[in-house]
């Protein structure tokens, strides 16, 4: 076992140096180690063809790992039975059986692990009234809504009381409403049940709000694992700053690095104190990186040693609780600051020249992709 995991070897999901490969040659999946706690909830957060789902179908049993172990409490997965696995599981397009009613869709499960008949209509009412469809048990699928589909689907996986949920993009159908209802649903009942679950999304909002951890994936490598609010104020390279959340970016090259901060040339010449993150030496090109609400035109609420920089209103936007302004900023004309809507607080006119400034400690230093 590798370092990594073997600090972690304790969780209650272990996936531990696993790769994986579909045709021999291309790897999906790339070294990956992470640890899922017993009672977790652990989002796999990624663009597009990242690996997410074969992570999670790995662990699931659908897919095999070309090399590398997963452990489910301890044990390699492979040496427990599916059906002994105890995993639910709700997938986008995880049908309903449509010739059967909801209540008989929820009884299959109990069935299949062979529970007696009494005992079946007890539970399957139970998972019913969680997701408040007590009164559905007769319809058939093609007559509920989408959202009710969803609904049945996430407690048909919920009725054998498993230990571990897997879901695959499981709102990914739904309009914003329900979806936000049901994200809402889905954490309260893992938190009430203590079931650990797995959850797999390209929507970073719906990570962000319902995860006690996210690992976000790029290219078949999670680039950064952490909960919600360190991955958004903290992010560890521009991939990840640029993917959680809106994100201003400027490019230029390192000065000087001391300690905690570092001076970096912005392109156009300008030079500005910063947080090294993700930098190692002078001379290196990096992108510094601004949360659009880190902005303030306002030198008055900055600290002394908050830069001023001059910058173009390009255009503004009154969003009601926000104001938002977009500004060309050492030649970036897609330069964001959000301020909150108060009295006191400028509307700053398109084509009028303006300074604005952030803290140092929140201008962050990162890579610069090529
Ligand atoms: N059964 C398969 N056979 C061959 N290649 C596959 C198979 N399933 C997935 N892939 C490839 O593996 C890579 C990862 O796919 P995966 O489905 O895990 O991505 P994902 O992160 O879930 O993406 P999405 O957000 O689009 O669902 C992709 O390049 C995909 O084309
Ligand atoms: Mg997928």
């Amino acid at each position: 076992m590798n370092v990594v995991a073997a600090q972690h070897s304790d969780g209650f999901v272990v996936y531990d140096g696993v790769q994986k490969s579909y045709d021999g040659e291309t790897l999906v999946v790339k070294d990956l180690n992470l640890s899922v706690a017993r009672g977790e909830f652990l989002t796999m957060l990624g663009p597009s063809g990242s690996g997410k789902t074969t992570c999670l179908m790995m662990l699931a049993g659908f897919e095999t790992a070309t090399s590398g172990e997963i452990l489910l409490d301890g044990k390699p997965i492979n040496s427990v039975p599916p059906h002994k696995r105890g995993i639910g599981m709700v997938f986008q397009n995880y049908a309903l059986f449509p010739h059967m009613t909801v209540g008989e869709n929820l009884s299959f499960p109990l069935e299949v692990r062979g529970m007696g008949k009494s005992d079946r209509e007890k539970n399957v009412m139970r998972a019913l009234d969680m997701v408040q469809m007590g009164a559905f048990a007769n319809r058939r699928p093609a007559q509920l809504s989408g959202g009710q589909q969803q609904r049945i689907a996430l407690a048909r996986a919920l009725v054998f009381e498993p230990e571990l949920v897997l879901m695959d993009e499981p709102l990914g159908a739904l309009d914003k409403q329900l979806r936000e209802h049901m994200q809402f649903e889905i954490t309260r009942l893992a938190h009430d049940l203590g079931i650990t679950t797995v959850y797999v999304t390209h929507d970073q909002t719906e990570a962000l709000t319902m995860s006690d951890n996210v690992a976000v994936f790029e290219d078949g490598r999670i680039q950064q694992l952490a909960p919600p609010d360190v991955l958004y104020e903290e992010p560890r390279n521009s991939f990840v700053a640029q993917f959680i959340g809106e994100n201003n970016t400027i490019d230029g090259v390192v000065k000087e690095i001391r300690g905690d901060t570092c001076v970096v040339q912005l392109d156009g010449g300008v030079l500005i104190d910063a947080k090294p993150v993700n930098v190692s030496k002078v001379g290196e090109r990096t992108r510094v990186s601004i949360r659009p609400e880190r902005v303030e035109a306002n030198k008055e609420r900055l600290a002394d040693d908050a830069h001023m920089i001059k910058a173009e209103v390009l255009e503004f936007i009154y969003m009601g609780d926000v104001f938002r302004t977009r500004l060309k900023v050492a030649g970036n004309e897609n330069f964001v600051m959000k301020t909150r809507n108060a009295p006191d607080q400028v509307r700053h006119k398109p084509g009028s020249m303006i300074e604005i400034g952030w803290m140092p400690q929140d201008c962050r230093a990162l890579d610069c992709p090529q």
